[in-house]
């Protein structure tokens, strides 16, 4: 099996793009890995069984030379209707990493583990991430307060204490790590990787529309809602594209039902209204992924000199 010390030896930032749905693919994917971080995309950002192969191997004859890690995102919930393709596709095309999310990841973990794989657990509260260790997964995504997309609503600096308390394996802390220093400060607060969303949305490689992005480099920590009102679950999302989609922010009701069934169906609500997490207010404009990865490793490696009582660099 991969080990996951092995993994993070191969990166030059203990980082990982974080999948994003309808925002990551193969594209940003290779881009990331090339940067030398984890890249990662979300299964159902391949509208078809047939697109999501041919993504899967662009990005392993991508990085075939490099052997760089990567990693899928699984939707495990069980009323999805590609959740068993989706495993074994994945399982075809060997991916160091899977990360699960939307249900248990115990289905997934023997079949990843059959040719090496290591299984994340994407978790939003410490019941989940104890659940999660006791399936078996070999390691946790703690989706934090701020976070873009379905967030989770403890403090990182909580999550991290509660799940080491019985927990001592790979943990990637995720939820407004935005800069360099944020991801330096995952690390002395225990976690071994940091994920970041919302800063990889506006670069070249990713799948996000231009108003999209514009909309990010314009935004502050103000300027986001966290609110079920538009997929039935707690989400962050940019007030500016919530009024434009019609939605008044002062009545946003927990209207909806979540539907993990077909995460195709909610398309019209993540294409038209834009998460992001609270850490938005870093991003001032677009970039290539490189170029974002060259800041984030340059801030990373100052804060890394800070001495230890952290005075401002
Ligand atoms: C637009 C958007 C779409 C997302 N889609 C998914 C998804 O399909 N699957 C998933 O596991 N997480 C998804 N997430 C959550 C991210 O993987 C990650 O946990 C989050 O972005 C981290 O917080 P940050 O955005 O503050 O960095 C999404 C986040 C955003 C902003």
């Amino acid at each position: 099996m991969n080990s996951f010390e092995r993994l993070k030896g191969d990166l030059r930032l203990p980082l990982i793009a974080a999948p994003m749905f309808l925002v990551s693919g193969p594209e940003l994917v290779l881009a990331a890995c090339r940067a030398g971080i984890i890249g990662a995309f979300p299964a159902p950002n391949a509208r078809t069984p047939e697109i999501f192969a041919e993504w899967l191997q662009t990005i392993r004859k991508g990085l075939a030379d490099s052997g760089h890690p990567w990693a899928v995102n699984l939707v495990m919930h069980k009323s999805y209707a590609r959740r068993d393709s989706d495993l074994e596709m994945t399982v075809e095309a060997r991916p160091p990493l899977v990360i699960t999310a939307l249900g248990s990841p115990r289905d997934a973990i023997e079949a990843v583990h059959s040719y090496g794989g290591l299984v994340l657990a994407d978790v939003n509260s410490v019941e989940f991430a104890r659940k999660a260790v006791d399936s078996g997964a070999d390691g946790l995504v703690l989706v934090s307060a701020g976070a873009g997309g379905h967030t989770g609503q403890v403090s990182g600096f909580a999550f991290v204490d509660a799940v080491r308390k019985f927990f001592d394996g790979p943990l990637v802390l995720a939820g407004s790590i935005s800069t360099g220093r944020a991801v330096r400060a995952a690390e002395v607060l225990g976690a071994d990787l940091a994920y970041m969303g919302t800063r990889f949305i506006a670069t070249q490689e990713s799948l996000a529309s231009d108003d999209y992005k514009s909309m990010l480099v314009n935004a502050g920590p103000a300027d986001i809602v966290c609110s079920p009102a538009i997929t039935g679950v707690p989400a962050n999302w940019l007030k500016p594209s919530l009024t434009a989609a019609g939605y008044d922010l002062d009545n946003l009701e927990a209207g909806k039902k979540p539907n993990f069934d077909d995460p195709h169906q909610s398309l019209k609500a993540w294409k038209h209204v834009w998460s992001a997490g609270q850490g938005v207010g870093t991003i001032d404009q677009v970039q290539t992924v490189a170029e974002l990865v060259d800041q984030l490793d340059e801030e990373y490696q100052a804060a890394c000199q800070l001495p230890a009582e952290g005075k401002n660099s």
